[in-house]
């Protein structure tokens, strides 16, 4: 007898070698981390990001290329506004909108358009228009032309952006005041209707978790579904902080949203870790910023993030996202204002030239803790 192992014991050890690999390789993948954003998410609701004409010319390879790995879904951050897309009355810029189009097409993304209606970053002509029968034929081609070229592939419309105050009422806006009221809400609901049968139409705002707020956005989608005018959707901004708004009050306005027959989306979602100035002793709403410019107590993390700050902005975005996904049912899409901090309009906003770190991914395009912390939910 020899000590040699026969043939047969040889295969038997390289096959139990193998079935160990194999069993190693899937245990590492059960806790390897998930792919991305779209992929985790994708029973539950889309992943979008806002998107500048950078990004839609594709002139920054690196934010395209972390825009295609997570985001099935894109807005236009600015390039669709009235003043950009239909600046004279006779001429309309189509060259950007186009490539965005052509971009989420590209990518098999949902893509939306962002915004019909809005009494900011409107052409200077519109807001000259004084009777209401020239404002109703302005709406009317504005509307007809923008939603006509794109239909069939826009996928949702922000039909008319923040058409509230703070307390429910109507705003003031061009629009309110030359047509008499609200009418012009139904008329741009109606004509996108028209102009695109199948593209969802949302009521786009910010601050919507206010109960005050919520009662003027449940008023609005009444009176439309009353007067048969097809509404599909309410977007929350979700331009956030660290202490606010309360988790309850978010979830009350989805409850109280989706109770009225409609569905809602997160279309702007931010997280501020920066002091706000309305927070400081005599700081009026009005009062101009400029003070506070250059003030290095208000630009707390000018290079990065401390790492307690980081822990911080993961436990609100992971309390964020495990209230979304208890209300997966009732929502339809989260939008981040922008793919990482460096493109956050955050960093201008109340005070200029500041250093934000509002969102999932730094400025180097690395994912933060707060991108793992809203990942680990689809692990549990
Ligand atoms: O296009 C001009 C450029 O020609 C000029 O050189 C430059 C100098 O300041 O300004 C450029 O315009 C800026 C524009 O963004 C495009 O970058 C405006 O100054 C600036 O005010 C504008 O800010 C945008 C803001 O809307 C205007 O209200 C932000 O980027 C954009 O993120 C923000 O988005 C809005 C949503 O549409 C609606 N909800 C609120 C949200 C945040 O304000």
């Amino acid at each position: 007898m020899t000590n040699k192992p026969s043939t047969l014991l040889l295969i038997m050890i390289a096959f139990s070698i193998f079935l160990n690999c194999k069993n190693t390789t899937v245990k590492e993948n059960a806790i390897s981390p998930l792919p991305s954003l779209k992929e985790s998410f994708k029973n539950d609701f889309l992943i979008g990001a806002a998107i500048s004409r950078s990004q839609i010319n594709q002139t920054d390879s690196l934010s395209n290329a972390l825009l295609e790995k997570e985001f099935n879904s894109i807005t236009p951050e600015n390039d669709m506004k009235w003043e950009q897309i239909h600046p004279k009355e006779d001429s309309f810029n189509f060259e950007t909108a186009d490539k965005y189009v052509a971009l989420g097409e590209k990518n098999n993304m949902h893509i939306v358009g962002h915004t019909l209606l809005w009494h900011s970053q409107l052409a200077p002509w519109v807001q000259n228009i004084q009777d209401s029968a020239t404002m109703a034929s302005t709406i009317k081609a504005h509307i007809n032309k923008i939603v006509g070229r794109y239909k069939g592939r826009i996928n949702t419309w922000d039909v008319v952006n923040e058409a509230l105050n703070e307390d429910g009422s109507p705003r003031e806006s061009v629009f309110y005041k030359v047509m008499g009221g609200e009418n012009y809400i139904e008329q741009a609901f109606m004509l996108a209707a028209k102009a695109d049968p199948d593209a969802k139409l949302v009521y786009n705002d910010y601050n919507l978790w206010k109960p005050e707020k919520r009662k003027g956005v449940l008023r609005i989608v009444k009176n439309l579904q009353d007067k048969g005018i097809k509404i599909d959707g309410v977007g929350m901004q979700a331009h956030w902080s660290l202490e606010g708004p309360t988790l309850e009050d978010i979830e009350n306005s989805i409850i109280a949203y989706s109770n009225a027959g409609v569905k809602v989306s997160f279309t702007e979602l931010d997280v501020t870790v920066l002091p706000n100035p309305w927070d400081l002793d005599g700081a009026a709403v009005e009062q101009s910023y400029a003070q506070f410019e250059n003030d290095p107590k208000m630009n707390p993390y000018p290079v990065k993030l401390t790492d307690a700050a980081q822990i911080q902005l993961a436990k609100r975005y992971e309390a964020i996202f495990k209230l979304f996904l208890k209300h997966k049912d009732k929502i339809e899409r989260v939008t981040f204002w922008g793919v990482n901090d460096g493109h956050s309009w955050l960093n201008g906003w109340p005070i200029n030239g500041r250093t934000n770190h509002p969102l999932l991914f730094d400025r180097n395009f690395e994912p933060k803790k707060a991108y793992n912390s809203v990942l680990d939910l689809k692990k549990q």
